[in-house]
């Protein structure tokens, strides 16, 4: 994400924090690859080592949907913000997650995921996150959704991707209630063949909110 934000916007300064030594080590070497400056530091997001007031703006991305209580991760980001700051969360729904054709083992593969995503956090992080802002005091809260539906070479693309989340998840999926592994895997199976299949679509809301302090 601070790869993006360098490439389009050059010249700003970047700081990016995670609390853990691997993702920053993988962030160090994709922002080297990106040719982007940022300064990265091991942090908690609920405590980060910065003083009152000293960003511009704040983004997080797929991070609120990990955490138990966002508004108090926003109302740490709205903290380190100048008073004319605003902040942009990007967050999706995986409740909304669905594909054309659809097949049983597929709505059963979606199924499992969103109710992963609930248990070790939220799958709904997008919808909940213009009211997560109001809560930590957030103003002009701007909902942002947007419906993404990925078709021909988009689908081509995105479905395998999609394919390899889950299929990252597997034995975590396979540990909840209800879940059987013969269906998990013919809806990964599914999900790989999409692309082949006439007109097929791949698609999810998400939310890209914005919001100033
Ligand atoms: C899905 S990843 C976000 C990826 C990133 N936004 C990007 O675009 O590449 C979620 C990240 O949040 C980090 N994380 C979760 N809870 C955290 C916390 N309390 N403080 C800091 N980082 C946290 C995880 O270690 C993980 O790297």
């Amino acid at each position: 994400m601070l790869a993006v934000l360098g490439q389009e916007y050059p010249g700003v300064q970047l700081f990016g924090i995670d609390r853990e030594p691997k993702q920053l080590a993988f962030a160090r070497e994709h922002l080297a690859r990106a040719g982007v400056d940022a300064t990265l530091q091991e942090a908690d997001a609920l405590a980060l080592p910065f003083a009152d007031e000293s960003f511009d703006h704040v983004w997080m991305m797929w991070f609120l949907e990990h955490v138990a209580d966002p508004p108090a991760a926003l109302r740490e980001a709205r903290r380190v913000l100048v008073p004319s700051g605003a902040i942009t969360a990007v967050e999706v729904d995986y409740t909304t997650v669905r594909t054309q054709p659809s097949t049983s083992a597929l709505e059963a593969l979606f199924r499992a995921m969103a109710h992963g995503m609930a248990a070790s956090g939220w799958n709904d992080a997008g919808t909940r996150l213009p009211g997560w802002l109001r809560e930590a005091e957030f103003r002009r809260v701007d909902q942002g959704e947007r419906p993404f539906w990925w078709q021909s070479d988009e689908v081509a693309r995105e479905a395998p991707y999609a394919a390899d989340v889950a299929e990252s998840a597997l034995d975590a999926l396979l540990q909840l209630p209800g879940t059987d592994e013969g269906e998990l895997r013919a809806g990964l199976a599914d999900l790989r063949t999409l692309p082949q299949q006439p007109g097929a679509g791949l698609g999810w809301v998400v939310h890209k909110s914005t919001a100033v302090r």
